[in-house]
């Protein structure tokens, strides 16, 4: 039976004013990040890039935690403080992506089925000896020509609380993160649509697995129309229609819900979430957990260079403020004129 301090641990990633920094990513994602800036992808660039971003000075006023990836949990300050450590002197939590990353989905052409239970139990262990008290598992759902398929949004769910179980026995908060893509030419009624089928799934799974809603946080996408549909969508549309599928399928038992950016410019992603938090009271917390639209901007101030350190920095918290200022509906396009 989950213990109360996972629901304590829950709430406290979700607090007014604050959302979580995705800073997880997998050794060939951060390699096409750092090719767009030229630096080569290396253990001592990564550990570097990382510690310029946990190190960032007041990052604890609007970041309550931060997504690790297995080496970076591993990793510590150049002066040798393990970043778990750091983090933690701040009052920021440490989680851990635990998945083994979206694979094709055998028999279904164009799906994917995200891997990584076997020996997750053990792991588990090893990553709350070092510090961890969330995980992530990321399952993506794409949407094209006939699909997706009930099979691969089914076998994803399945997945997600097979994990999910096992996070709650382990003492970590399990963040289930099901991801339908923004990209193709679909429109937005029909992300709509699979949106509320894959979290209709999921939430179904969770139950049948016996998992503990009050600890446990949805890190899903916002309702979009595809990067390639003619007809886009203002900010409050966007915001309007990502609610109701929310409300329609997603239990208030939970104490939030956490958006990825997935593709959306920065200020996109701040504006729309913002939109949300400005129609009123929701059953859940609404927040943040981007990776790219708040890393986005350091990365390019950063391009490598230790004498560039403070200017990502810079770059960062202002992104976090912003998104800070957004989980709270009090964003305006004003903040972006003082960047520091
Ligand atoms: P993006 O915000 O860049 O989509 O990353 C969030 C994340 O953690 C995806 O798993």
């Amino acid at each position: 039976m989950p213990t109360p301090e996972l629901a304590d641990i829950a709430i406290n990633l979700v607090p007014a004013g604050k959302g979580i920094l995705a800073a997880d990513e997998s050794l060939g994602t951060i390699q096409k990040r750092f090719d767009r800036i030229d630096v080569a992808s290396t253990e001592e660039t990564r550990q570097a890039y990382r510690e310029m971003l946990f190190t960032t000075p007041n990052l604890e006023q609007h970041i309550s935690g931060v997504i690790l990836f297995d080496e970076t949990i591993r990793q510590a300050t150049i002066d040798g403080t393990p970043f778990t450590e750091m983090l933690s002197q701040k009052g920021i939590i440490s989680g851990i992506k635990v998945d083994k990353g979206a694979k094709s989905m055998a028999g279904f052409p164009g799906e994917r089925i995200t891997e990584g239970l076997d020996g997750l139990r053990e792991r588990l262990a090893e990553y709350r000896e070092l510090g961890a008290r969330f995980a992530k598992w990321r399952a993506v759902i794409t949407i094209g020509e006939g699909i997706p398929s009930m099979a691969c949004i089914n076998a994803n769910a399945f997945a997600l609380a097979r994990y999910a179980a096992l996070c709650q026995e382990a003492g970590l908060v399990p963040i289930v993160e099901p991801e339908v893509l923004m990209d193709g030419n679909h429109d937005i009624e029909r992300c709509a649509e699979v949106s509320e089928s894959t979290w209709v799934s999921l939430f179904s799974a969770l139950y049948q697995h016996r998992v503990m809603l009050e600890g446990l946080l949805l890190k899903t996408n916002m309702v979009l129309p595809g990067e390639g549909c003619e007809k886009q969508a203002s900010v409050d549309e966007i915001a309007e229609a990502t609610v109701r599928s929310l409300r329609r399928t997603v239990p208030p038992d939970m104490p939030g819900i956490v958006f990825l950016s997935g593709g959306q410019s920065p200020i996109d992603a701040t504006e729309r979430l913002n939109a949300m938090n400005v129609m009123g009271d929701h059953p859940w917390g609404l927040s943040f957990s981007y990776g790219r639209a708040l890393q986005q901007p350091a990365l390019d101030a950063w391009k490598g260079e230790a004498s560039n350190v403070s200017a990502a920095q810079k770059a960062l918290y202002h992104r976090a403020k912003c998104n800070g200022a957004a989980r709270d509906g009090k964003y305006s396009v004003e903040m972006e004129k003082r960047v520091p």
